[in-house]
């Protein structure tokens, strides 16, 4: 089979190992990809949001399967784009359609989705300008913190947690008044909840499913979860406190009500279906929903899928996934992230990278790369997050030293990543 994959982060580098592993994938074409993804497979110079130039390159090149990386491509409709061209609806492209990337897309969406679905998630409020007032005094009694969510996307940056009125005040003026443009039109406004987080896999035909290893990943820029909020600089698969009982209330409350509720509101949905969830006391409850892998975590998860991927993938075109068993590794994955210095702000590009660069520098470990590119013939930075270090290990505390052991091998002017991925559970 001909296999286009669309994205050019961590996430597809890992995803790009592994379907080029499966004798099934004869060519894998990745766009645009990075100085990662062209060990694995071709990389075209295409935009994934460029809907017209990717159908055409599959005509032209007689690919089989699509599969998408990140959401933007899903939300704003790839696969309605491809079923409803003649050239194209014989492609399965792995992903919802935009009214199931709605869970993503939309917060106030996949919020009265979990409603109406009895999954449990934060008690809420949704608010545009024509309730404006009474989001303000909904605002001023309620509990602190209080959580604000943009409803569309907003670059990871539309949801925040104030610890004071006043300040939650301000943030629903502007976020209403237009800080993050259309996707701040209507704004979630969340009761806070707390406990520990973990991200649940899912991958789905519509109908069946399949739960893939779960992992927990670590956003904050500053070792012991200190300072700003990045798109994740570690993950740990498995997630020690995801025990049997605890799984076994995310299946039954929460992956088999959100399936079958897709199923029920005739929503076309064959892709992941990635779960945002938080343990609070010993219950599972929706922080949100995403309909694309995770970054970094599909940096653990795919290593320790013993799987072939691609088999399940046209398990999944074909609604099949009844016909499958997920197969994990047994062992731990942890990936550390290296970004680029003043990542989550502002950081310089173009960064000669030296030292190991190879996906297999060592039996234990896989360089990912996330921002990179070629340039005259080197490897070079090209975004905040640049390469992702996954090791194997008995232990989080062993593929943790592994990793850190073959990044000490890297170097690039301002590289820096937490040394302290896992902490928790050494
Ligand atoms: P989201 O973009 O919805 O994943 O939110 C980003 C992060 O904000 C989550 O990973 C949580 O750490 C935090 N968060 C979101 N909603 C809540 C909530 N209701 N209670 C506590 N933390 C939350
Ligand atoms: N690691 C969180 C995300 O991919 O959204």
């Amino acid at each position: 089979m001909k296999i286009l994959l669309l994205g050019s982060g961590g996430r597809e580098n890992a995803m790009a190992w592994k379907l080029a592993q499966s004798p099934l994938c004869s060519t894998l074409y990745i766009a645009p990809g990075n100085a990662g993804t062209s060990a694995c497979g071709t990389n075209i110079d295409l935009s994934p949001l460029d809907f017209g130039s990717v159908g055409a390159f599959c005509t032209k090149e007689g690919v089989d399967m699509v599969v998408v990386g990140p959401e933007e491509p899903l939300v704003k409709g790839i696969v309605d784009f491809f079923a409803a061209d003649s050239a194209l609806a014989g492609i399965p492209v792995i992903g919802p359609s935009g009214s199931g990337a709605r869970l993503e897309g939309s917060k106030a969406f996949s919020k009265k989705f979990m409603e109406r679905h009895n999954i449990p998630t934060a008690a809420y409020r949704e608010f545009n300008k024509d309730n404006y007032q009474d989001g303000l005094a909904y605002l001023k009694q309620h509990t602190l913190p209080i959580v604000l969510k943009a409803d569309g996307l907003a670059a990871g940056k539309g949801v925040v947690i104030c610890q004071d009125t006043s300040e939650a005040l301000a943030e629903f003026e502007e976020m209403l008044g237009g800080k993050f443009g259309e996707a701040g039109s209507k704004v979630v406004v969340e009761q806070f909840l707390t406990g520990i987080e973990l991200s649940v896999f899912v991958l789905t035909d519509g109908k069946n499913f399949l739960v893939l290893p779960e992992a927990k990943d670590y956003k904050r820029i500053g070792e012991g979860d200190t300072g700003l909020n990045t798109g994740g600089m570690g993950a740990v698969s498995p997630v020690p406190f995801a025990d049997k009982t605890f799984m076994d209330k995310v299946h039954s409350r929460i992956i088999v009500p959100t399936v079958n509720g897709l199923a029920a509101e005739k929503i076309d949905y064959r892709g992941f279906i990635f779960i945002g969830l938080i343990k609070v006391g010993e219950e599972p409850y929706v922080i949100e929903y995403n309909c694309r892998m995770g970054d970094p975590e599909t940096e653990v998860v795919m290593p320790r899928l013993k799987n072939d991927l691609v088999d399940l993938l046209v398990a999944t075109a074909a609604g099949k996934l009844d016909t499958k068993n997920i197969e994990q590794d047994e062992r731990t994955a942890c990936t550390i992230v290296a970004v680029s210095g003043g990542y989550p702000g502002t950081y310089a590009k173009g960064i000669p990278i030296t030292g190991v660069l190879d996906i297999c520098p060592q039996p234990q470990t896989l360089i990912f790369h996330a921002g990179t590119k070629e340039q005259d013939g080197a490897v070079v930075t090209s975004g905040g997050r640049v390469l992702c270090v996954t090791s194997y290990g008995q232990t989080i505390g062993e593929a943790v030293s592994e990793s850190r052991r073959v990044l000490e091998m890297i170097r690039y002017d301002g590289m820096y990543y937490r040394r302290d991925i896992g902490y928790e559970f050494r």
